[in-house]
Formats: C-alpha cells, structure tokens, sequence
C-alpha cells in the first residue's frame, strides 16, 4: 500500500502535536484512510528544534519554497499563520497540483476566495478544519453533517483565551486587565493578545462558518468586529443579577434581507448550556431548521486537539486522493458555481436584544426621561435594575435590558440618553442573545 506523502510547514505546537499524534497513531490511522499518512519532510526556519521532534528520519529544510516544490509531496499541511508567506505557499503548493491542509483561519477569512478558487482550478483540495474551534469538527457537522437543513443561525465561543479570561473576570471579579495578566501568565494568551482580545481571530473563524452555512464568500472585510477590552466587572456582574452571562459570542444569522456577521462580547442566559462553557473551552451553536439546535463542545486550541483536526483533514484528502475531482464535498459546502452574493448587513441593521447600563441622577422624573425616549423610538423594555446609590452618592447605576430592536434605533436612543442633563457620560451597550431556537 503505497503511503501518502506529507510536507508540514511549520512544527511549532500544532506541527509537533500532528507529529506525535500521527505517529503514536499511525495503525490506527492507515486502517482508516485506507493507506499510511506519512510526514516525509519538514520545513521550518529552526531546524534544530524541527531535528530534535523528528529526529533524522524525515527530509528537513528551511526553505519552504523548496518544499511546496518537492514533487515526491502529495499533501501540504501549512501551519506557520500569518496572510502573506502563508499565501504564497498555498498558491504554490496548489498551482504544483498538491492538496493543502491548513489551521490558518486569518488566511482563508481574508484570502479565502482566491485559495478555494485557485484549488478548484487545480483540482485540489483545501482542508480547513483546525483553523476552526481548534480539534471540534465544527467544519465536518456544517458542510456534511448538517446538509439537509437550512442553516438559520450559528452563534460560537470560538476563541478560548477571551473566553478564559471573561470566565476570571465573572469567577474571581477580576478586572480585563488582571484577567488578562493571568491568561498571560498560564499561557493562554500571546505576548501580543490583539487578535483574540480585540474578537479578530473569533470573527476570522465566525466568518469561515458563515460562508459554510449560508453558501456565501468569504467575506471578513464586512464582520462587525468587537472584542472584550472594554468590558467592565460591574456589568458582568449585573448580567450575572439579571439571569445572564456575558461571552463573545461569533454569530452568523440568515435574515430575510441578508446575512448578520458579528462578534461581541454578549449576553446569554445563564441556563442555555452554552452560557457554562467556561475557561479556555470553545462551542458551537448550530441552529437548522430540520435537526433544531445542535451543539459542539471541545477544546479549541493546543496541540493535540488541533493537530486532531490536521490529522482528519489529512486522512479525509488521502481517502478522496483518486476520487473524481468534480464530486469532492466543495471547499465552502456548496457547489462553487452555487455560491451566492447574499448581503452582510451593516450593524445598524442588526436586530437583537440590548442591555444598557447609564449612570443617572436618582431624583424624579429620571427614569420616565429614559423610557419615554425608548418608547419613542420604538424600543421595547423587558427587565430593568436600579442600584442603590452608594453612601454619600447621589448617582446611581441604571441597567435595562430590551426586547430585540434594530440596531440604528438603540444607536439613537444612547444618543439622546446621553444628551440629557441627569445622566452621567455614555451609555455602555452589550448586545443579548437569547439563543433559544
Ligand atoms: N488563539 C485562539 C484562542 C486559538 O484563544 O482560541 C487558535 O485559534
């Protein structure tokens, strides 16, 4: 039985957790691609390190130009990240007829089209499941596992160091920033954290479901994109009074009018299941019209668990290698020439549910101010808490929660909150899901 040959680009901790697991597996693993998978060359730029994992068994360079090259490779797996490198590596790796494996959401959030579109001309296959929720086989459930539903709407804990540190911030009632320190310090959290704290790589991942689920392109330039730094203790804690937690959340929604693609922090009911998923654990939530709510749980990060999905990918492309390569399941799940141009909406048209918090005056006439704008602007209130001032204040906080309204209306409604005498600088807003199917 003649072994699939692999290039791995990149033996960090998702390269070296492929290694291990593919060789600790490897009887196990031919018994189900139905040949043996094998790592016949490595690049990487520290070969040292690359020798001491691999030993001398296996091709080693730094030069992965070289390696996308080498006409003995039948798949590529790239796990160096980034969008520039990484891209021309795919492309070259594709345009020299290989399949290509990839954890690397940035790339095909951004550069996706062009990659997918790129390996359809080639008959290729590119295979992404580690790039999402880490070793869950969210991409499998939604491209094949779910394909006789209509997709209504996905919402997502896909990024585990944010929701580690929100899981502090709620337990201990510790600040972002103390939070954050401690994410650091465990590990969790890069040197430079931007991209999970700031929702970009939530909503790199929200993005590639989205275009799954609803047969749209990727489209990562139109996300609304926030992330956790501006969360405040006090407003998990109210959350928490209120019957909620608060998480970032990655959400694709159908909407009759187009697709809602969003990431923010958010609040959910303390009693949907996901609402307890804490520390750095990821899960998806998957709403189809057939099978109803559907829920994925797992660990969304670290090198066994995302070299899992590597080493799916991988036994997936060895079983289809010699298939026809006009009846693979398609990149994005639906036929290429199938894809539609169905809109992301803008967030001022997004409709969903709010929780407001304002600092106001505690005299007569303050709240009637409050609810007479909402009510003007069509704005419905569903719960409401008031604090008691603290000693010597005369301030007190003000927190409401409102039915689903668009977006545009609450905008408007902070505004002219905002603007009265007897409340104290902005209003801080914190979209709701009710996740309730
Ligand atoms: N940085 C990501 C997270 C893992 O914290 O979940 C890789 O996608």
């Amino acid at each position: 039985m003649k072994a699939i040959n692999v290039g791995l680009l990149g033996i960090g901790t998702v390269g070296g957790g492929t290694w291990t697991v593919l060789t600790r597996n490897q009887e196990e693993i031919t018994r189900r691609a139905g040949r043996p998978i094998r790592i016949t060359a490595v690049a990487d730029r520290n070969l040292d390190l690359a020798r001491g994992l691999v030993g001398d068994t296996v091709k080693l360079t730094d030069d992965a130009f070289a390696l996308v090259k080498d006409p003995d490779i039948d798949i590529i797996v790239e796990l160096i990240g980034g969008y520039t490198t990484a891209r021309q590596l795919v492309l070259e790796a594709i345009a020299n007829g290989k399949h290509v494996v990839t954890a690397n959401k940035a790339l095909l959030a951004v550069h996706g089209n062009e990659i997918f579109a790129a390996a359809q001309k080639q008959g290729v296959m590119v295979a992404f499941e580690a790039a999402v929720a880490g070793g869950i086989p969210i991409i499998k459930a939604l491209r094949e596992g779910l394909s006789a539903n209509r997709i209504q709407w996905i919402a997502g804990i896909i990024n585990g160091t944010t929701n580690f540190i929100l899981s502090e911030m709620r337990d201990k009632g510790l600040s972002f920033d103390a939070a954050l320190k401690a994410a650091q310090q465990l590990g969790y959290a890069e040197a430079d954290p931007t991209f999970d704290i700031e929702g970009i790589d939530a909503a790199h991942k929200a993005t590639l479901m989205a275009s799954i689920a609803f047969g749209i392109p990727v489209q990562f330039d139109k996300a609304y994109v926030e992330g956790i730094t501006q969360l405040q203790a006090k407003d998990i804690r109210y959350a928490e009074q209120l019957g909620y937690r608060i998480k970032l959340l990655g959400i694709a929604k159908r909407k009759a009018n187009g697709v809602e693609l969003r990431v923010h922090p958010t609040l959910i009911p303390g009693k949907r299941l996901i609402a307890n998923v804490e520390g750095a654990m990821n899960a998806v939530l998957v709403q189809g019209d057939a099978v109803g709510a559907t829920l994925y749980y797992g660990k969304g990060a670290g090198a066994e668990p995302t070299a899992s999905s590597v080493i799916a990918d991988l036994v997936d492309v060895t079983r289809l290698h010699t298939a026809d390569k006009h009846h693979r399941v398609p990149h994005l799940a639906f036929q290429p020439d199938q894809l539609t141009d169905f809109p992301i909406l803008p967030i001022e048209e997004v409709e969903t549910a709010y929780y407001l918090r304002m600092r106001a005056d505690d005299k007569p006439g303050v709240l009637a101010d409050i609810t007479r704008i909402l009510a003007d602007l069509g704005i419905s209130i569903d719960a409401m808490l008031q604090k008691e001032p603290d000693e010597g204040e005369d301030q007190t906080d003000i927190v409401l929660l409102t039915h689903v309204a668009k977006e545009k209306a609450v905008n408007a409604a902070m505004a002219k909150i905002e603007s009265l005498d007897t409340i104290a600088g902005k209003v801080t807003r914190i979209r709701l899901e009710e996740l309730n199917g």
